[in-house]
């Protein structure tokens, strides 16, 4: 009988280029347990056996480029290289985001918790951290909807709101930080929005928005493991956290460890957002569930 890894460790030949076939067949078990120890150990991320068409397929180019014999090789490469581990990290992660994705977050943001805020809060501080925030998008949603919010209103014109974003994979935290989406990606915000937040590109940026400075002022990105505490924050706390579509590629422990730095992330009375298919059930965690996938610490 074929083993899990013999039966579901081949990739559709069309995925990958014909000279990476030779690096991409030697994943063996060996091989693969090396890798998904090593993820989960560094990122928490779990990958299991399923998961080897796409590690085949995204470290075959990393193998071809690094001139190694395959995958064996890769190992004592990255065991010689610890340096490697981040090019293994950005590769075996997965970014899948959108301009305001999970819309209905975004409506309870503006319609109930940040009317609220504005009336209890005495230090005119809001404080927001999107804690996975992949290349960006829900930072610069949340300027837009935050944005907008203080300026429907001549009397909030004097708080002071800023957006943190934060992920593990370093190419995802520069293609933030450098704001610029192509039109597909840009199309599904509002053609006012768009055109007050964002510059289109001509010339050769034809068919590129780049974010304005509006936006850019206040939103900020930095690099963050989930599974390291919080001292590079120093005293900063936050009002409202988004900890959207990450949860689902860590263990139970890794997610009960996740959600403890989540709540003591959060100022009291903050609020936790999480993806709509993770919601908290069955971790051992403090929230007050206030709405499907929105937790208050409180
Ligand atoms: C699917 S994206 C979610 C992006 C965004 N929050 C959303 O909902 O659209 C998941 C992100 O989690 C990041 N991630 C995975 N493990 C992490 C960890 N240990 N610490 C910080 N970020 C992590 C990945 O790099 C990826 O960018």
């Amino acid at each position: 009988m074929k083993s899990p890894l013999q039966s579901s460790g081949f990739v559709a030949q069309s995925e990958i280029g014909v000279g990476d076939l030779k690096q991409a067949s030697d994943l063996g078990e060996f091989e693969f347990t090396y890798i998904s120890n090593l993820m989960h150990e560094v990122s928490g991320v779990f990958l299991d056996t399923h998961k080897i068409p796409m590690i085949q397929v995204r470290l075959a180019k990393r193998i071809a480029d690094l001139k190694l014999e395959g995958f064996r090789a890769y190992i004592s490469y990255l065991r010689a290289h610890p340096e490697e581990r981040e090019y293994l990290i950005n590769s075996l992660t997965t970014h899948k985001t959108d301009f305001f994705r999970e819309s209905e977050h975004f409506d309870y943001l503006k319609d109930v918790l940040l009317p609220k805020i504005v009336s209890t809060e005495r230090s005119k501080k809001l404080r927001v951290w999107s804690a996975a925030c992949s290349s960006g998008e829900e930072v610069y949603t949340l300027g837009i909807v935050l944005s907008e919010f203080f300026q429907s209103q001549p009397d909030l014109a004097g708080w002071d709101y800023k957006i943190l974003g934060t992920d593990i994979d370093t190419s995802v935290v520069a293609r933030a930080s450098e704001g610029v989406y192509s039109s597909d990606v840009v199309h599904v915000i509002r053609p006012d929005l768009l055109h007050k937040y964002f510059q289109r590109g001509t010339g050769k940026n034809a068919g590129f928005y780049k974010v304005g400075k509006d936006l850019r002022d206040v939103v900020k990105f930095r690099t963050h493991n989930l599974l390291e505490d919080l001292s590079d924050f120093g005293d900063l706390r936050f009002d409202v956290t988004f900890l959207r579509n990450v949860l689902i590629y860590f263990k139970d422990e890794t997610r009960e460890t996740v959600i403890r730095r989540m709540w003591e992330s959060l100022k009291p009375h903050g609020h936790l957002f999480v993806g709509h298919s993770e919601p908290l059930q069955g971790i051992d965690h403090q929230f007050r569930n206030v709405k499907a996938s929105v937790y208050s610490k409180s």
